[in-house]
């Protein structure tokens, strides 16, 4: 089988793609993400799924579609369980869309079908273990695991954004305080910068695009990062350290060659990762006897979830054919 199409569900867009056995984007398309309630997302993916179905590459008929969702997604890979920051509680999702478009829907992580193109096609290529961290709206996790795509005993593992960095923290969309989320994620470094600002001092910069603004977003804040402003590069640094604080932690328990980083925040590159670096070494168990992982941007950047995603319905078809 060759062809395969991959949709990303994210925040702000619904990307999709023909992606064939190589990796290989061979047809795309992209709409926002619909505002309002699940059915307008799900009516948004059916008509992608319609129109990718219809493209001249996709002749002779494409049977898979694998749909990647940020949510916490059940071992059949049809149901999501719950979604942090999107509707789904209990999301049937998959028997939903079969229904609408005909052959056969795999539901996956949204960092999980991140992490698999990092791995067989992008900056995992070369390790059996790695471990993804997409710093988006929330904070996505993927593992492999001996050249395994590591899913958990119900589905629902990997939810790396979930770890408890801090006792009592920050509440979070998933019920419990102080999560990584609250902590690594762009909605993190947006609330880093505002603190920033309200402190004034390197802060001034920051409290005068605010004002000028009206509130501060990622375009804004980057922006500022890009333009070397000390108070945005301040918040940037304090989102790499608690990332690398959870790397630490993460290396206890999975011993990855790789880290890699995805997700919006990551065009920061290496002003990102140089902090990333530096905490998790403060903070690693075995210090100094340990070998030293690599941390590294992702490649496939705004791809890696349509990638993915047609690729895990790929291996899904294949196994189940
Ligand atoms: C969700 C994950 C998702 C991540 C990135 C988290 O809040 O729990 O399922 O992968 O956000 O979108
Ligand atoms: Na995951
Ligand atoms: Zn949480």
């Amino acid at each position: 089988m060759a062809h395969a199409i991959g949709i990303d569900i994210g925040g702000t867009k619904i990307a999709g793609a023909i992606v064939d056995e190589l990796g290989t984007i061979v047809a795309q398309d992209r709409v926002p993400t619909p505002a309002g309630d699940a059915r307008a997302v799900e009516d948004a993916v059916v008509a992608m799924i319609g129109r990718l179905r219809a493209d001249e590459h996709a002749a002779g008929g494409i049977d898979a579609v694998g749909v990647a969702a940020a949510g916490f997604i059940d071992a059949a890979q049809s149901t999501v369980y719950y979604a942090p920051n999107i509707d789904w509680r209990n999301e049937p999702f998959r028997e939903k869309l079969e229904a609408r478009v005909g052959g056969t829907v795999v539901v996956d992580n949204d960092a999980n079908a991140a992490g698999w193109a990092e791995f067989r096609f992008g900056a995992g290529r070369l390790v059996s273990d790695m471990v993804m961290l997409t710093i988006g709206t929330g904070v996505g996790g993927a593992i492999v695991a001996s050249d395994r795509l590591f899913r958990g005993g119900f589905g629902a593992g990997a939810e790396l954004g979930h770890l408890r960095l801090v006792p009592g923290g920050i509440a979070c969309g998933c019920g419990q305080h102080g999560c990584l989320e609250q902590y690594g994620s762009g909605r993190a470094l947006l609330r880093m910068a505002g603190e920033i600002a309200d402190a004034g001092g390197i802060g001034q910069a920051l409290a005068r695009t605010r004002a000028e603004h009206g509130k501060l977003d990622g375009a804004l804040v980057g922006g500022l990062i890009e333009a070397g402003d000390p108070g945005a590069l301040a918040a940037l640094r304090q989102l790499g350290q608690w990332l690398g604080q959870a790397a630490a932690s993460l290396s206890a328990v999975l011993d990855p060659q790789r880290f890699v980083f995805g997700g919006g925040v990551a065009v920061a590159g290496e002003l990102l990762l140089q902090p990333v670096r530096e905490a998790y070494l403060e903070h690693l168990p075995a210090r100094g006897y340990h070998p030293e992982p690599d941390f590294v941007i992702a490649e496939l950047v705004n791809d890696a979830g349509v990638v993915g995603a047609a690729d895990l319905a790929r291996v899904w078809v294949e196994q189940h054919a």
